[in-house]
């Protein structure tokens, strides 16, 4: 098992793919080390690429506000990362091989962390986490326990932006993930 120096140095040297050659840093992840509770995004974008910092844009505001409201805090009480390490140019979505190529970084962030619950934000997160059968609209807000966790998918946070009427089952999830993890720790 890699430890989390050897997994931040593969990341930071990775140049798998073509855009690696783009990034002003790699964006590995933020947060609790030991939390319980991790959040998996997308990829970087233009913020997140320019700070090298997970969801620090507008729509990580937005969650990070979300999530105090509950209060749950990057520091104490959970991790959060994404699908790639990468931003890909103008925010595009993951290509299967850039998802494919940086998936076992997300593994081994996993492995360390063991967390009791992984939240997929938005519909990249949960086709590679969870499969692509599953459509967030229709699935969202399920728990699903598999590999040894509990796993549910909710809207990713840029889609509350742009879409309010969304928010309202976005909350009732958040709050479904608070009471389980009041369950499980
Ligand atoms: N969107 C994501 O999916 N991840 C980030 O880190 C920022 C925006």
């Amino acid at each position: 098992m890699l430890t989390w120096e050897e997994l931040e140095n593969a990341c930071i040297s990775c140049e798998k793919c073509p855009i690696s050659k783009n990034r002003t840093n790699v964006v590995v992840g933020d947060g609790n080390k030991n939390a319980k509770l991790v959040f998996v995004g997308e990829a970087p974008g233009e913020e997140e690429d320019k700070q090298g910092k997970p969801f620090v844009g507008r729509a990580g505001k937005f969650l990070d506000l979300a999530l105090t409201s509950l209060e749950l805090s990057r520091e104490k009480d959970f991790y959060i990362c994404n699908i790639l390490k990468c931003r890909p140019p103008n925010n595009r979505v993951p290509t299967e091989a850039e998802a494919q190529n940086c998936l076992p970084f997300l593994r081994a962030q996993i492995k360390l962390i063991s967390p009791k619950i992984i939240v997929c934000l938005g519909a990249t997160a949960m086709k590679y986490i969870l499969g692509k059968d599953l459509k967030i609209t229709q699935d969202r807000g399920k728990w699903f326990e598999k590999g040894g966790f509990w796993i549910m998918a909710t809207y990713h946070p840029a889609a509350l932006l742009r879409d309010p009427g969304k928010r309202e089952d976005f909350y009732r999830d958040l709050k479904s993930v608070k009471q389980k993890l009041e369950k499980l720790i």
